[in-house]
C-alpha cells in the first residue's frame, strides 16, 4: 500500500462523521497524524480517532465549534501543538437546512454563512502562517455542487459554498508561491447523515436527475481530497475545484 502521507500532520474539521470521518481515516491509512475536529468530545469522534490508530496512523481530538472565532483558533492550535505542526488543513465542517428565502430569518442566513464559510476563513487564517513559514502546506476546502448549480430553498447554503470557491481561488493566487496550495472539492449528493435528514421525495427526484443514477458514497469523495493534499500527485492543482458529483453538474 502507498503511504503518501507518512510524516504529514493533518487537521480535518467536522471529522466525527460523514465525509470528514472517511477523509480522516484515509489520511491515517496512508501514514498521516490526524487531528479530528468535532464540536464536542463525542463517542463518534472517539470512534474516528480509534479507526485512525487502527489504520496505522495517529489520531487526536481537536474539539471546538469552528464557526466561532476563539474556538476555531483553539482547534487549529490544538492540532499544531499536539501534532508538532500542521501540513494539511481540510475545511470540511458544514451544515445544511432549507427554507424559501422569504421565510428565511437573518439568524438562519448568518448561521449558515458562519458554519460553511466563516469557519473556512477562521481555520485557514490561523493555519496559514505556519504553513508559509515551513514553505509547504495544503488547504482543501469542501464546498458543494450547489455552489454552481443552486437549488430552491438553499440560497444561504449555495451562497456560502460559492463563497468558499471564491475564497479558494483568491487565496491560491496569494500563497502558491510560498509552497501553500489551496483547492476545493465540490461533491454532488453523497449518502451521509446530512442528506439522510432530507425528505424521501426530494431524494428520489434528485436521484432521477443524476446521470449516474445514484448518490455517491463517502469513500468516492475522499480520493479527490487526498489527491489535492498529496505531493507530488497534486502539485499542479492551484485554486481548482474538483467535482465528484455523479454527473449532476458539468462545469
Ligand atoms: N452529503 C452531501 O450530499 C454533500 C454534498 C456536497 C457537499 N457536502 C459538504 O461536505 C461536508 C461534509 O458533509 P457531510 O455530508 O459529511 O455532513 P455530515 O453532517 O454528515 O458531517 C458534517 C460534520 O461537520 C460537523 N460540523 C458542522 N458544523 C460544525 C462546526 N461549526 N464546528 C465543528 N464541526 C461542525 C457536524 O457536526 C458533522 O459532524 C460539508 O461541508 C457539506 O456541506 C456534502
Amino acid at each position: 500500500m502507498t503511504r503518501r502521507f507518512g510524516g504529514r500532520r493533518v487537521l480535518v474539521t467536522g471529522g466525527s462523521r460523514g465525509i470528514g470521518a472517511d477523509v480522516a481515516v484515509a489520511f491515517a491509512r496512508e501514514g498521516a497524524a490526524v487531528a479530528v475536529n468535532g464540536r464536542s468530545r463525542s463517542d463518534a469522534l472517539e470512534d474516528v480517532i480509534r479507526r485512525c490508530e487502527e489504520a496505522g496512523g495517529h489520531g487526536i481530538a481537536a474539539v471546538g465549534d469552528v464557526s466561532d472565532a476563539d474556538e476555531a483558533v483553539h482547534v487549529v492550535r490544538t492540532a499544531r501543538e499536539q501534532l508538532g505542526g500542521l501540513d494539511v488543513l481540510v475545511n470540511n465542517a458544514g451544515t445544511l437546512d432549507e427554507s424559501p428565502l422569504e421565510e428565511m430569518p437573518v439568524e438562519q442566513w448568518d448561521a449558515m454563512v458562519a458554519s460553511d464559510l466563516r469557519s473556512v476563513y477562521l481555520c485557514t487564517h490561523e493555519a496559514l502562517p505556519g504553513m508559509r513559514e515551513q514553505g509547504w502546506g495544503r488547504v482543501v476546502n469542501v464546498t458543494s455542487q450547489l455552489a454552481v448549480k443552486g437549488a430552491p430553498g438553499m440560497a444561504h447554503y449555495s451562497a456560502a459554498k460559492a463563497g468558499v470557491i471564491g475564497f479558494t481561488r483568491s487565496l491560491a493566487r496569494e500563497v502558491a508561491a510560498h509552497g501553500v496550495l489551496v483547492n476545493a472539492v465540490a461533491p454532488g449528493p453523497v449518502d451521509t447523515d446530512m442528506t439522510g435528514d432530507l425528505d424521501d421525495e426530494w431524494k428520489q427526484q434528485k436521484t432521477a436527475e443524476l446521470p449516474l443514477g445514484r448518490f455517491a458514497r463517502v469513500e468516492e469523495i475522499t480520493p479527490s481530497v487526498l489527491l489535492l493534499a498529496a505531493s507530488p500527485d497534486g502539485d499542479v492543482y492551484v485554486g481548482q475545484t474538483l467535482h465528484p458529483n455523479s454527473g449532476d453538474v458539468m462545469p
